[in-house]
């Protein structure tokens, strides 16, 4: 498995990832508005020209928005978006990031779980966030 950017062309297996994973998916042309901005930083996990996830963050002076995290249901468990983040946060921190910030659904437990093993911790929460369902973000941040 190779962790590299995400290109365009990605974007296919990408977005079969996205709609499999979220009720709410982004659309293409959000992913395809995010790539081209120079403030974001996407990358995918891939084996044999497969995408097996992605994740990516937007940046604003020496902070960070984690945007985007995924791994295809067949191969969520196997540390794929552990490995992906911790990229992601290698390659912010080289950047001169100084914290990553990141909102999660209450019921997230999965992701959760991974976000406080890579040292985010819990610093507030947004009520009635997200739709379909309804539900709170909990808001989280890892200082670099
Ligand atoms: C959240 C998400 C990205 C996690 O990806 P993942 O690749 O499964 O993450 P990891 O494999 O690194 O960690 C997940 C679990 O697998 C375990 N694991 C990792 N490698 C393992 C291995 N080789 N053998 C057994 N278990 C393993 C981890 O310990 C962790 O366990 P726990 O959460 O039960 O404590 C994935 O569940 C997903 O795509 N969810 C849908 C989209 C989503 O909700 N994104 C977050 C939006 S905020």
């Amino acid at each position: 498995m190779t962790v590299r950017y995400m290109e365009i062309d990605d974007l296919d297996q990408v977005m079969e990832i996205e709609r499999d994973s979220f009720s709410v998916p982004w659309t293409r042309e959000g992913f395809f508005t995010f790539l081209t901005r120079k403030d974001s930083m996407f990358l995918v996990a891939e084996e044999k020209d497969r995408i097996l996830g992605y994740c990516g963050i937007l940046m604003v002076l020496d902070e960070a928005d984690v945007t985007n995290v995924a791994v295809r249901k067949d191969r969520r468990k196997e540390g794929i978006g552990g490995f992906l983040m911790k990229s992601l946060l290698l390659l912010a921190q080289e950047q001169g990031i100084a914290v990553v910030h990141l909102e999660v659904r209450e019921s997230n437990e999965p992701a959760r779980r991974l976000y406080e093993r890579l040292g985010f911790v819990t610093d507030g929460r947004r009520k009635h966030y997200y739709t379909d369902p309804d539900e709170d973000a909990v808001l989280m941040s890892r200082k670099e």
